[in-house]
């Protein structure tokens, strides 16, 4: 009999990726435990990707001889599905090269946000990115598949993730949509999750909530800390909340570039290529820094929201570009006492971030669950109160 036959094996491969989740960081409910137990993962990901190198994926096929492949499905592991477009299943045995554009999140962090969710029986509940299913199955498990709406914009995870959920034995409404809109025909919604980052809520998802609805959503800006919030929704229509503690780098709702596109916002320049800098200057403080997510979480509270990053390593030493969509551009070079700053341009996009380090370390490094966020009609805030009673302010 193979392993994929056979049920003990099954069940021994579930109660082992429980006890992974349990012995981590999260304080597993019974309950959440519960889906996981009966939810198999396998029949989400029978084929995913290996990342062989850099940005180099192969395809791993379900094969029952293939112990590897078994434990990768129940590790604690994230399971890559989809790179720029193209599908495990549809990718050439010697593979693609790109970036991850779907993925089965890692199951550690899938507990986390479903407990922080409080997904009741009954919940009328909306995932934005269905993925592989795998969450909407355990969501189904939970508050029930009739209560289960979930989205995402590519049609052939939509009807894969639609068939493997049946095979499961669960049919919520699973469809094709741009989640950024939420989806308004089945609103209300009791509880929302998003398993895509944002850089800030999109308000239609506040909106399709009833009054008391939890909303758990990745929030990721450019630089690369990513947090999850977890909000209330108030009867006054705005929501409120908190960070949570978990570090969390989502894949982002839309690529940058549709969503540049869909807002008519202009890609940043790249000004520093084939240009002399218009001034270069020492720094304290070297790029890695940003590095360290929770500070890149705050770091970004200080930039031009539109600030990207991107770095590399050249000669040994790490690198960090910065730049924004109105022409600007800093280059960050890690020296030995810190960094060299090239800037292009008439600002300086490094100074803030020197500024929000000293700011973060008098403030003790402040933890993620420090940080409070409201989002209502003034826009979205993230607050910290500091033990001197003085209250901060940023906008998301
Ligand atoms: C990390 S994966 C989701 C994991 C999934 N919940 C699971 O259990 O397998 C993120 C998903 O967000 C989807 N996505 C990205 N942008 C989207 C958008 N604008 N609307 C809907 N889905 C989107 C991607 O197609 C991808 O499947």
């Amino acid at each position: 009999m193979s392993v994929l036959d056979d049920d003990q094996a099954l069940i021994a491969a579930r109660v082992r990726l429980v006890e992974r989740i349990a012995a981590g960081d999260v304080v597993l409910s019974s309950r959440i435990a519960e889906a996981f137990l009966n939810v198999p993962r396998h029949v989400f990901t029978p084929v995913f990707y290996r990342r062989e190198s850099g940005d180099r994926f192969t395809p791993w096929h379900a094969d029952d001889a293939d112990h590897a492949w078994w434990d990768a499905v129940y590790s604690g592991e994230s399971l890559i599905t989809e790179v720029d477009g193209v599908h495990a299943e549809h990718a050439p045995p010697e593979g693609v090269s790109g970036v991850p554009t779907s993925s089965s999140t890692a199951p550690d962090l899938m507990a986390d946000m479903l407990d922080a969710l409080d997904p009741v029986p009954g919940a009328r509940t909306l995932e934005i990115g269905t993925g592989s299913g795998y969450n909407a199955a355990l969501l189904s498990r939970l508050v029930g598949a009739d209560n289960v709406t979930t989205v995402d914009h590519t049609p052939h995870l939509v009807d894969t993730a639609r068939e493997r959920l049946k095979t499961a034995g669960f049919t919520p409404d699973v469809l094709l949509a741009d989640g950024t809109t939420g989806w308004a025909p089945s609103a209300p919604y009791d509880r929302l999750i998003a398993t895509a980052s944002v850089p800030r809520v999109p308000p239609a998802w506040i909106e399709q909530c009833a009054p008391s609805a939890v909303l758990v959503v990745p929030l990721k800006g450019t630089l690369a800390g990513g947090s999850i919030a977890w909000l209330k929704k108030l009867p006054d229509g705005t929501a409120s909340g908190r960070l949570m503690h978990t570090p969390a780098a989502f894949m982002p709702l839309l690529p940058d570039t549709d969503t540049d596109v869909a807002e008519g916002r202009p890609r940043p320049a790249h000004p520093e290529a084939g240009h002399a800098a218009e001034r270069t200057r020492t720094s304290a403080l070297t790029p890695r820094v940003l590095d360290d997510w929770t500070f890149s979480f705050f770091a970004q509270l200080h930039l031009d929201p539109h600030t990207t990053r991107t770095f590399a390593h050249t000669e040994g030493r790490h690198v960090t570009t910065l730049r924004t969509p109105d022409g600007r551009a800093a280059t960050v070079t890690e020296t030995d006492s810190g960094a060299e700053v090239a800037r292009f341009g008439r600002r300086d996009l490094w100074a803030p971030i020197e500024r929000a380090y000293h700011l973060w370390l008098d403030l003790n490094r402040p933890r993620r669950e420090w940080f409070t966020l409201e989002a209502g009609p003034t826009g979205q805030h993230v607050r910290l109160a500091a033990p001197d009673g003085h209250a901060y302010t940023w906008t998301l």
